[in-house]
């Protein structure tokens, strides 16, 4: 049987629903955009606090595949938000070490942006301090839909039997598979669902929901989302008594592969 050995209190990795940004500017009588504007810098926090607590990967749902039918105001300010980011921020998480991912249909993004975010990933490739993953017209269902097409190719092409598919060579093609499973999910913004986000990724991460509207999230939340994630206990589907004898067996390794 293969047991995940018991998760240590720091998350290895973080998956974020940044929600909230629209109300927050309603609530101020200003464009949604603004909102998108101030949830921008809230994304720095979060990068900051990952960095000094030694958290491995953040990922972070920007921009889902059903965002494309927000009014066309929106979608281009975001738009307009994510490249200005593309050309701000780079420079200084590659100072910091920090790997710079995008996941998701990248095709339906302008050239401009599609360049950056090809130059971004090469630029950061090397780094390991944070592995930072941007999620943008991204869809869990999409995820795994693709990764099944890539199975179908690899067996039409002879590559593989139908018969080997499984968990394992399934996990392989989905997004992040290079990567630990989130052990953390985070959604500010009051609502209780995962929306099309990691679906398979996100099979045994610990969910944290909090009412706060994703401009307003800060690290007091961090810390106590993060409290909240080291009381739990990780059963993986087993028993706590296995999971204790794992531990017994392990106890310097703390953390599940
Ligand atoms: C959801 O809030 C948020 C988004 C669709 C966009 C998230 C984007 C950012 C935080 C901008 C910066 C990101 C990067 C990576 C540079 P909502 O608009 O659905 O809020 P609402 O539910 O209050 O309407």
């Amino acid at each position: 049987m293969n047991i995940p050995s018991q998760t240590g209190p720091v998350p290895r990795h973080i998956a974020v629903i940044m929600d909230g940004n629209g109300r927050w500017a309603a609530r101020r009588k200003r464009p949604r955009a603004i909102g998108h504007r101030a949830g921008a810098r809230t994304v720095n926090v979060c990068i900051d606090f990952c960095l000094e607590r030694g958290v491995e990967a953040l990922t972070l749902f920007a921009f889902s595949s059903e965002n494309w039918g927000r009014p066309d105001e929106e979608v281009g300010a975001l738009m307009k938000l994510f490249l200005g980011a593309l050309d701000r921020e780079v420079g200084e998480l590659h100072r910091r070490g920090v790997r710079l991912r995008f996941i998701g249909e990248r095709s339906r993004f302008s050239e401009a942006i599609r360049q950056r975010m090809a130059a971004a990933e090469a630029q950061t490739a090397g780094n390991a301090r944070l592995s930072l993953n941007v999620a943008a017209s991204y869809g869990g269902r999409q995820d795994i839909a693709m990764a099944a097409r890539a199975l179908a190719e690899d067996v039409a092409a002879g590559r593989l039997k139908a018969d080997d598919i499984d968990e394992t060579t399934l996990g392989a093609r989905v997004a992040l598979a290079d990567l630990p499973a989130p052990d953390l999910f985070i959604r500010t913004g009051g609502d209780l669902r995962v929306s099309n986000f990691l679906l398979w990724q996100l099979a045994y991460t610990e969910l944290w929901f909090t009412e706060t509207l994703w401009p307003e999230f800060g690290v007091e939340e961090l810390e106590q989302a993060l409290h909240v994630y080291a009381s739990r206990e990780r059963r993986f589907g087993l028993t706590g008594e296995q999971i204790a004898a794992t531990q017994a067996a392990s106890p310097m390794e703390g953390r599940h592969p």
